[in-house]
């Protein structure tokens, strides 16, 4: 997605060869315009799929699965990491393990908001080791809904989660796949070659 590459380009910060700062679009302030287009892409790109329902985690994968869902007419449901006051029973629990930050942490959706008869479409605004998607698929098995595929804002092409999940036959889209950062800028694998 041109817009996107152009984005990540102009406003992105290369903090190292594997960290990537998108805080002024995706992680922190939000582009409600850039959203909207991601929105459009990821309908448009999983349309026709019978979707029931957007699954991501807090925080960065709301905002991306609200637009997806407002132009797909789908209600995004989110996996929450923190225990909340009101949500304590009648859950799905997974584990969810970040290399990144070095913790494990347990993620939770009530089983109020995803049944069998739901077919998912995963979103999340980064992917790198995979470890979130991992543990969202653990919560679409448990609930014994279908999965429709993965869509990525942006992955880290560079590092193993995507080539993971695609070799469990999971259809994963991903908007800006970025092949290195080696040298403290983006350079983006052609969207033919990860479709
Ligand atoms: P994984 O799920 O693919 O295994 O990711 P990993 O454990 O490596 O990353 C943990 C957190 O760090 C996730 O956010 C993920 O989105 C984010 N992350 C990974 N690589 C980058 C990067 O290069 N840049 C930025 N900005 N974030 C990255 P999180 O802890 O769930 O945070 P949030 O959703 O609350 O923002």
């Amino acid at each position: 997605m041109k817009q996107l590459q152009e984005k990540i380009l102009t406003e992105g910060r290369v903090l190292s060869e594997s960290v990537l700062k998108v805080d002024s679009f995706l992680n922190h302030q939000i582009d409600p315009v850039l959203m909207e287009a991601i929105g459009e892409e990821f309908a448009s790109r999983f349309a026709g799929n019978g979707i029931t329902k957007i699954l991501t985690i807090e925080s960065s994968g709301i905002a991306p699965a609200m637009m997806t869902g407002l132009k797909m007419g789908i209600k995004p449901v989110f996996a929450r990491k923190s225990q909340s006051l009101t949500l304590t029973d009648n859950l799905y629990t997974a584990s969810v393990h970040s290399f990144t930050k070095n913790v494990t942490s347990d993620i939770s959706v009530s089983k109020d908001f995803l049944n069998k008869d739901d077919v998912v479409l995963i979103l999340d605004d980064f992917l790198a080791n995979g470890q979130a998607v991992l543990g969202l698929l653990d919560i679409i098995e448990q609930a014994g809904a279908s999965l429709a595929g993965v869509g990525i804002v942006i992955e880290k092409g560079f590092q193993p989660g995507g080539k993971e999940i695609r070799d469990r036959g999971i259809r994963v889209e991903t908007l800006a796949n970025i092949r290195t950062m080696e040298n403290g800028k983006a350079e983006f694998f052609e969207e033919e070659f990860i479709r």
